[in-house]
């Protein structure tokens, strides 16, 4: 699309927004699902559109740090720091909320999720609507399912039910943003995402924890153990047993496809039976997180019984890759292997169940 299209389509999608619709926007992470955080029937929608219950909050996309004393009742000291060192990028704050926060927009809670998202025509977008506006925006996905990091993924995903698709290309970073809350000075991540532990470490000097899984899943909703799910059953098996296991699931006569990226395990006959493939991913983090999701769209869309992905180093730069397989698998080594006989049947019931709402 020419530059000047596509202002006419920003400034477009800003008038739907003031008028109370709903427009799915690109971010560096995935694309947002984006209604006016003032207009409660436009964050209504919102929620019908994605079947995502009512209480689980939504994170506000606002212009620049300097309106982050506009939407948040206090701001500590290292949020600010933080603010001020990723934004825009992808990195979510939760803060108190402030009285310009709707309580429908944070699912009733004291607290709101803030970001600054880097893309030039987020950006742009939040530039048209003025100040005074923010924009709620979960993943433009269905409650549970896969994040989008192409407009097509938006449209397959959602097709007439947005008012209008901003188109942006792919997204840079590919997975959602790290979300940090504080416990007084102490920030904790409680999803891990695109910005790395590592670097958020460097920038609290170490002042930085990273939260147990329950605690997580009380706070953050999108941290639920099963969520960014695939409706193929994935299976993460470690790098020592993929092997055995992929060849039980092909003497079974089941199409697999295997998803590595130590390269180890390519099975060298692998061209020669037309139920196997093997999608090579990329061996270091930022590459891997870019593709991650399009790969698992993919994949789904291709009649596989089963997705066998090779566990990811265990390492804190692979830390929100680790998540989020985590969470799209309904099977993990231990139970693959109680499970053996039955192992597909069971595994697939259990995909059906946590993608249903
Ligand atoms: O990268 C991202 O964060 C993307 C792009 C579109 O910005 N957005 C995104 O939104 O991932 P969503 O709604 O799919 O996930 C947001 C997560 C949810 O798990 C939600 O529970 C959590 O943020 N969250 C939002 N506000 C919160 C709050 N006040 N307290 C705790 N968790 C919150
Ligand atoms: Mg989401």
């Amino acid at each position: 699309m020419t530059t000047p299209q596509l202002h006419s389509e920003i400034a477009a999608a800003a008038a739907r927004l003031k008028a109370g619709g709903t427009v799915a926007f690109p971010t560096e992470t995935v694309y947002g699902l984006g209604a006016d955080i003032s207009n409660p029937t436009a964050v209504r929608r919102i929620f019908e559109i994605k079947k995502r219950p009512s209480d689980h909050p939504l994170i506000v996309h606002m212009a620049g740090s300097s309106c982050l004393p506009h939407w948040a009742r206090h701001v500590p000291e290292q949020a600010w720091r933080l603010a001020e060192h990723f934004w825009p990028g992808p990195l979510t704050l939760i803060l108190p909320r402030s009285p310009c926060v709707p309580e429908n927009v944070t699912g009733g809670q004291d607290t709101v999720g803030l970001r600054v998202p880097d893309h030039p025509v987020a950006l742009a977008l939040l530039g048209a609507l003025g100040p005074e506006r923010a924009l709620a925006a979960p993943s433009a996905n269905r409650f549970g399912r896969i994040s989008p990091t192409t407009a097509a993924h938006v449209r397959e995903e959602l097709g007439e039910a947005v008012d209008m698709i901003l188109d942006g290309g792919p997204c840079r970073v590919g997975l959602e943003s790290t979300i940090v809350g504080f416990e007084g000075e102490t920030a904790i991540i409680l999803r891990p995402g695109g910005i790395p532990l590592a670097a958020l470490a460097e920038v609290l000097n170490g002042k930085v924890v990273v939260a147990e899984g329950a605690k997580r899943t009380t706070r953050v909703p999108g941290s639920l153990s099963s969520h960014y799910a695939p409706l193929t059953p994935l299976g993460l098996v470690s790098q020592e047993s993929i092997g055995h296991q992929f060849g039980s699931l092909v003497l079974k006569g089941l199409r697999v496809a295997l998803i590595g990226w130590s390269d180890q395990h390519f099975p060298p006959d692998i061209g020669k039976n037309e139920k196997v493939v093997y999608f090579s991913m990329p061996a270091e983090p930022e590459g891997y997180g870019r593709q991650l999701y399009a790969a698992l769209r993919q994949l789904d869309q291709q009649g596989f019984d089963f997705l066998l992905v090779e566990t990811p180093p265990d390492e804190t730069g692979w830390m929100a890759i680790r998540d989020r397989l985590q969470r799209a698998s309904c099977i993990s080594d231990f139970k693959f292997q109680i499970d053996e006989n039955d192992s597909v049947r069971g595994a697939r019931n259990a995909a059906n169940e946590t993608t249903s709402g």
